[in-house]
């Protein structure tokens, strides 16, 4: 599988015409949301080659990350003459770039396809990486192909306009990786101004957490082994997201990513000697800026059945990916529900 490097935009449309080569504007489809429609399509028409370009529109949210939703985009590519040789450009954050690589990827067997992450979340993991796919009878990403967009660029500009909430939820994957890289990154990316971002850090910090991901991706395309270090912190963050739905507070990705990398980090303590030091430095950051999640102990088996359901377990064992220290990556490491049970009620006490 070859790889798409992503880029992170000093001249955005530049760049932008520089991608779409010499495609033209009728064989153009950009896939949009409401709002990317709204707030993201009118700085990329800039680019004269968007001029007479198609707009797919597909409804808002995760929950529309589904197969009715890659059925008006396939529908609408037969409908409007795209074949192979055309190009889509998926203007979003991960939902958008999600299924908008996987409809291209698929139509036809394949078209060209360039993601534009339009969040710091989306920028920082879904859109680089090749992973594409829709939800499927209530299960994330159940259908897909992993097939690398031709490339990725980011704007730094469209983050201006995300609140604090998403700012920090895409933050949270940048501390993951991070942690799966060395204790400089670590040190840098607590050093980071969470009060009040500054945009040109922000974009540096942003370029070598995606290298970093880029360098994983680049060893293990297809999650056979240390690509599961991206996994840090989302057994238990999985869980807590399913959980947040279900209740009247649905917490940001980021955010159950955050409080999963504290239990992990815990489990990684108490497992492979992780050094405490670090993991209260962690524990600090989350609980100022991500708040806690409030669960009972009469939670703790259905929160177990959700991570026993997560699809990264192999077979009934519940698969984590752990750390030894910052860097030292443990895959396909195990525990017992009694450990899972004992990160809850640390967790908890706060
Ligand atoms: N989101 C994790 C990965 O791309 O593998």
């Amino acid at each position: 599988m070859s790889h798409s490097i992503t880029k992170i935009c000093n001249d955005f449309i530049a760049e932008l015409d520089q991608a779409i080569g010499n495609q033209t504007a009728e064989s153009i489809f950009v896939l949009t949301d409401g709002n990317t429609r709204q707030y993201c399509l009118p700085i990329a028409a800039k680019s004269v080659k968007l001029k007479g370009c198609h707009v797919i529109c597909i409804p808002f949210g995760d929950e529309n990350k589904n197969v009715d939703s890659a059925v008006e985009i396939w529908k609408y590519l037969s409908e409007n003459g795209a074949n192979r040789k055309s190009l889509m450009i998926n203007l979003g954050g991960g939902m958008i770039t999600d299924i908008g690589g996987f409809t291209a990827s698929t139509f036809k067997r394949g078209m060209r396809y360039i993601n534009v992450s339009t969040t710091l979340l989306g920028a920082v993991d879904a859109a680089t990486g090749g992973k594409t796919g829709i939800n499927f009878m209530g299960l994330k990403n159940e259908i897909g192909v992993f097939a690398p967009a031709e490339t990725v660029l980011i704007n730094i500009d469209f983050f201006k306009t995300l609140d604090d909430k998403n700012l920090r939820s895409g933050y949270a994957e940048m501390v993951k990786h991070a942690l799966i890289d060395t204790y400089v990154e670590w040190e840098s990316i607590l050093k980071f101004d969470l009060e009040s971002i500054n945009f040109e850090i922000l974009k540096s910090i942003l370029e070598r957490s995606i290298r970093i991901k880029e360098r994983v991706v680049e060893a293990d395309p297809f999650e056979a082994n240390i690509r599961k270090a991206l996994n840090l912190g989302h057994t238990f963050g999985h869980a807590f997201e399913s959980w947040s739905y279900k209740t009247d507070k649905p917490a940001l990705h980021g955010y159950a990513v955050m409080w999963g990398l504290l239990c992990e980090l815990y489990l990684s303590f108490v497992k492979l000697n992780f050094p405490k030091e670090e993991l209260l430095r962690l524990k600090y950051l989350t609980k100022e800026y991500y708040g806690t999640f409030e669960f009972s102990c009469n939670d703790y088996e259905s929160l177990f059945e959700l991570m026993t359901h997560d699809k990264k377990n192999d077979s009934k064992e519940i698969n984590f990916t752990l750390l030894a220290n910052i860097g030292e990556i443990r895959i396909n490491q195990t525990a017992t529900k009694e450990e899972i049970f004992e990160c809850f009620d640390w967790f908890r006490e706060g």
